[in-house]
C-alpha cells in the first residue's frame, strides 16, 4: 500500500490513547510512552501506528523524527479569539500599583475592548484573528474553541460570530455564543439577560452560528440565578453548555456547574471541595488556565485535590485581551507543572485529548489513534518532561493538521521519496 507520510521512529512517542478516553485520576499513570514506533498517514487519517512501517509500507514522504518527541497537536478549548483594542496600558498599571482590584480592572477592560469591537468591520477582525491563528499553529495548536462577548448586543455578536464561521485557516474553530461576558452599560444585568432568552440565544440556533454557549458568572458580572436561566435557555435551544466558574471569588459556580451538567467550568479558582467533587460526579470538565491566575495573581486551583477525585483537567490559554494575551499552550504546560505541580505528562494530556474532549471533537483530535485525524505535534525535545524544562521558547519543530505539514522549522528533516 502506498501512503502519504510516515512519521518515523521518535525518541518518545505519547498517543494519549486510553480505554476510557478522557484521562482522569490515576489514568495517567497508563498514558503510553512509546520507542521506535512509526505512525503511517493516508487522506489526513492515521491508518496504522507500529514499528518500521517503512518496511512494510511505501511513503510519498518520511519525517524522520529520530531526537524529537511526538505527540498530538494542542486543542486550546477557550480562548477569546475574536476582537479588536488591545490593554498593554493593563499592565503598566499593575506594575505602577495604580489599578484597582482584579474584578473592577477586568469590568473596564472588557468594556474598553468592547467599544473598540463594536468599531471595527468584519474584515479588520478577520484579519487580528488570522496574526493570532498563525501565532497559535507555530505553538503546535491546530484545534481551538472560540468565544463571541466583545460586543454584548446582538448586531456585534452576530458580527463576531460570523466572522469566526468565515475564517478559512488550517486551525478548526469550535464556536461559542459568550453574548453573557459583562452587561452593558445601559442595562440591568436582569434586562439583559432577559435580551440574551429572548432575542440573542434563539437567534444564534436560527442562524446556526456556535455550538457551545457560555457565561461569566462572578460576582459583579452574572449572579448564578441569572447563569443558570441563560443556560438552561441555551440548552433549550440545542446548544451544549460551557461556564466561568469561581474564577475570582467562589460564588458555589463549581457545584453550578455541576447541576447544569455542563461540558466544561472554566477557571475554578476558588472553587470548594464539594463542589469539585460535584463536577466529577457529574462528569464536567474542569478547564485551568494557569498562565491568568499567574497574572492575576489570583489563588491557584487545588489540582492534587481535583486528581484525588476523579476530576478531568484540561488545559488552556485563555487567550484574551487582558490578563490572557498569549497564544503560548508551552507556557501554560510550564506554569501548569510548576504552580498547579502537574507532572509534565498530566499537563500534556490536559492540553491534547482532555481539551478535545471539553470542546466535544474527542472523536476526531486529541490523541494519536488509527482511524483519527492526523494532527501531529513534533517537538524539539528528547523527551517529553523536557517540554516544560526548556521554558520561555517555542520548541515546535513541525505541526501537521488532517496529514499536511502546515509549519515546520528550518531544520526538520524531511525525506521525499516518491
Ligand atoms: O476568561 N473572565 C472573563 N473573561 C476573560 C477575561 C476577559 C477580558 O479581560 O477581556 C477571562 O479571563
Ligand atoms: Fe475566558
Amino acid at each position: 500500500m502506498i501512503v502519504d507520510l510516515i512519521i518515523k521512529n521518535p525518541n518518545e512517542l505519547l498517543t494519549m490513547s486510553l480505554p476510557n478516553k478522557i484521562i482522569r485520576g490515576r489514568d495517567y499513570k497508563n498514558i503510553p510512552i512509546l520507542k521506535n514506533t512509526d505512525i503511517a498517514i493516508k487522506n489526513g487519517i492515521i491508518i496504522k501506528i507500529g514499528k518500521n512501517l517503512d518496511k512494510e509500507l511505501k511513503a510519498k514522504k518520511i519525517i524522520n523524527c529520530e531526537g524529537k518527541t511526538v505527540l498530538p497537536s494542542f486543542v486550546d478549548c477557550h480562548t477569546h479569539l475574536i476582537f479588536s483594542g488591545t490593554r498593554e496600558f493593563e499592565l503598566v498599571n499593575k506594575i505602577n500599583k495604580t489599578r484597582g482590584s482584579n474584578s473592577e480592572v477586568m469590568g473596564g477592560g472588557i468594556k474598553y475592548t468592547v467599544s473598540c469591537t463594536r468599531k471595527s468591520s468584519k474584515e479588520e477582525l478577520k484579519n487580528l484573528a488570522i496574526k493570532r491563528l498563525n501565532r497559535m499553529l507555530e505553538e503546535g495548536i491546530t484545534s481551538i474553541e472560540a468565544k463571541s462577548g466583545y460586543g454584548l448586543d446582538w448586531e456585534n455578536e452576530k458580527k463576531i460570530l460570523e466572522v469566526i464561521k468565515e475564517i478559512s485557516h488550517e486551525i478548526d474553530i469550535i464556536p461559542t455564543f459568550m453574548g453573557a461576558h459583562s452587561i452593558p452599560d445601559d442595562l440591568t444585568p436582569e434586562k439583559y439577560t432577559e435580551i440574551l432568552i429572548n432575542e440573542m440565544i434563539p437567534n444564534v440556533k436560527k442562524y446556526n452560528l456556535a455550538k457551545f454557549c457560555d457565561v461569566f458568572c462572578e460576582n459583579g458580572f452574572f449572579s448564578n440565578e441569572l447563569a443558570e436561566k441563560i443556560l438552561i435557555s441555551a440548552k433549550k435551544n440545542n446548544l451544549k453548555l460551557k461556564i466561568h466558574v469561581d474564577q475570582l471569588s467562589n460564588t458555589n459556580g463549581a457545584e453550578l456547574s455541576a447541576k447544569l451538567g455542563v461540558v466544561s467550568a472554566d477557571h475554578l479558582d476558588y472553587s470548594s471541595e464539594e463542589g469539585i467533587k460535584a463536577m466529577a460526579k457529574a462528569n464536567v470538565i474542569g478547564v485551568l488556565t494557569p498562565t491568568i491566575t499567574f497574572r492575576l495573581d489570583t489563588k491557584f486551583p487545588n489540582v492534587t485535590f481535583m486528581m484525588e477525585n476523579n476530576l478531568p483537567i484540561a488545559l488552556s490559554t485563555d487567550f484574551n485581551p487582558g490578563a490572557g494575551y498569549s497564544e503560548s499552550m508551552y507556557l501554560v504546560i510550564y506554569f501548569a507543572c510548576l504552580k498547579l505541580k502537574m507532572l509534565p505528562i498530566e499537563a500534556l494530556a490536559s492540553a491534547t485529548i482532555n481539551a478535545a474532549y471539553a470542546c466535544n471533537i474527542g472523536n476526531k483530535v486529541g490523541s494519536i489513534e488509527v482511524s483519527k485525524n492526523a494532527d501531529i505535534l513534533i517537538v524539539d525535545a528528547p523527551n517529553h518532561n523536557y517540554i516544560p524544562y526548556h521554558y520561555g521558547v517555542n520548541l515546535t519543530n513541525m505541526v501537521i493538521k488532517n496529514g499536511k505539514i502546515v509549519f515546520s522549522k528550518k531544520d526538520s528533516d524531511i525525506i521525499e521519496c516518491l
